[in-house]
């Protein structure tokens, strides 16, 4: 039987070495074990599998990538693969389409002799390797066939983990974007608003707001970190107490559910604000700048790295051992988290049933930004 491996979803720095650490372990573990890359995503189980795999990859695959930023493995999202809506008007075609991808897939995996699929990604991409991995065994139910999920996102929003692989690296992306920002705006200042990615949720933007030492941050799941006035009031009792700049982080899951008029509209109500105005001697200035995709490019920190070679090894313990080493078995599909510096497994249906993870307001990190940042009743 053979191991499959992909990557999936937005890749994310520290890919390389889960891969490169599930590959190690496995082998070192069972040096004739037959492993297959599967590229670009769910889109190399579905394609022509001579032009989408890798058959039997040897240790020369693995070698020179543990540095490098993205998935030397490829990556991609499958719309076909997401549920439409019921009243999508070609709803019955998508379904179609669905049912023939996941076919073409179980097809496939049975060809290869696939028994265990490694997938490397976010909560989308677990959702994909489910619905694949239950048209595996309806198709091919006397086959065994199970799926280890291995969380890689720079969203962190999974259920099961402490801290999915790449997010180090995007906090640290997104913090040095925020002290490159700050010599500009504190030259000039002026006040920034830095969009950050996050999907629908605001860890990523929360923690970087944090340690990049912002005034404010608006994040999804709390709404009052969204209204302007509230923004301004604290921005007035910044100026005065001498705020000569400030530095906004807004999540993008804000822009999705204010409008994406959200950063212009802030920006109009600042640069018009009397009170600000009037202790500056003139308006303050606006700029607006997303760190955007540069958030997960990039080499993968220490952290990262040390992250995805835990969890991709304990990837290859529950392949090989049925659960990881020295620990009780697993049954079914599962995926690898981290719970503090401990390794943990969590069934698939929960991980997904339960994710996105999203920041809550008694979350450590939320109250820390109510104790740092700037505030309207700010008494010092
Ligand atoms: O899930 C990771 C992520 O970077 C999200 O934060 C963001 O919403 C999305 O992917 C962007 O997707 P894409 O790379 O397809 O534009």
């Amino acid at each position: 039987m053979s191991i499959g491996i992909l990557t999936s979803g937005g890749d994310a720095p520290g890919m390389n070495a889960a891969v490169r650490a599930a590959f190690r372990t496995l082998k070192m573990r069972e040096p004739e074990c037959e492993l297959l890359f599967f590229r670009d995503g769910f889109r190399g189980l579905a394609r022509r599998l001579d032009s989408s795999s890798d058959r039997s990859v040897d240790r020369r695959a693995v070698r020179d990538i543990i540095h490098r930023g993205g998935t030397f493995i490829g990556t991609g999202r499958v719309p076909e693969l997401v549920l439409p809506p019921e009243d999508a008007p070609n709803f019955a075609d998508r379904l179609a389409a669905r049912d023939d991808f996941l076919k073409v897939a179980a097809i496939n995996l049975y060809q290869m002799r696939v028994d265990n699929l490694i997938v490397i990604g976010g909560d989308g991409s677990f959702r994909g390797a489910r619905l694949i991995g239950d048209a595996f065994r309806a198709h091919f139910p006397r086959r065994p066939f199970r799926v280890i999920g291995i969380p890689g996102t720079i969203d962190n929003d999974l259920h099961g983990t402490d801290y999915s692989i790449c997010y180090d690296t995007a906090l640290n992306n997104v913090v040095d974007a925020i002290r490159k920002l700050r010599d500009t705006i504190e030259s000039h200042r002026r006040a920034i608003i830095l969009e950050v990615m996050g999907n629908t949720s605001g860890w990523l933007a929360l923690q970087s707001a944090i340690a990049g030492g912002a005034a404010v941050v608006a994040i999804p799941e709390v709404e009052e970190t969204w209204e302007h006035e509230q923004i301004v009031r604290r921005l007035v009792a910044g100026v005065r107490r001498d705020y000569r700049y400030f530095i906004i982080v807004v999540a993008e899951g804000v822009l999705r559910r204010a409008g994406a008029d959200w950063c212009e509209s802030l920006r109009r109500k600042i640069e018009g604000d009397r009170a600000i105005e009037a202790h500056l001697g003139h308006p303050m200035e606006v700029r607006i700048n997303s760190v955007g995709h540069v958030a997960r490019g990039g080499s993968p920190t220490a952290l990262d790295n040390t992250l995805a070679g835990l969890l991709g090894s304990g990837a290859a313990d529950v392949v090989q051992l049925g659960g990881l080493g020295g620990e009780p078995k697993v049954d079914g599909d599962v995926m690898i988290g981290c719970r503090g510096p401990h390794v943990i497994v969590t069934p698939l249906d929960e991980v997904i049933a339960r994710s996105p993870r999203l920041v809550t307001r008694d979350s450590e990190l939320y109250q820390l930004s109510l104790k740092l940042m700037l505030s309207a009743e700010q008494p010092f």
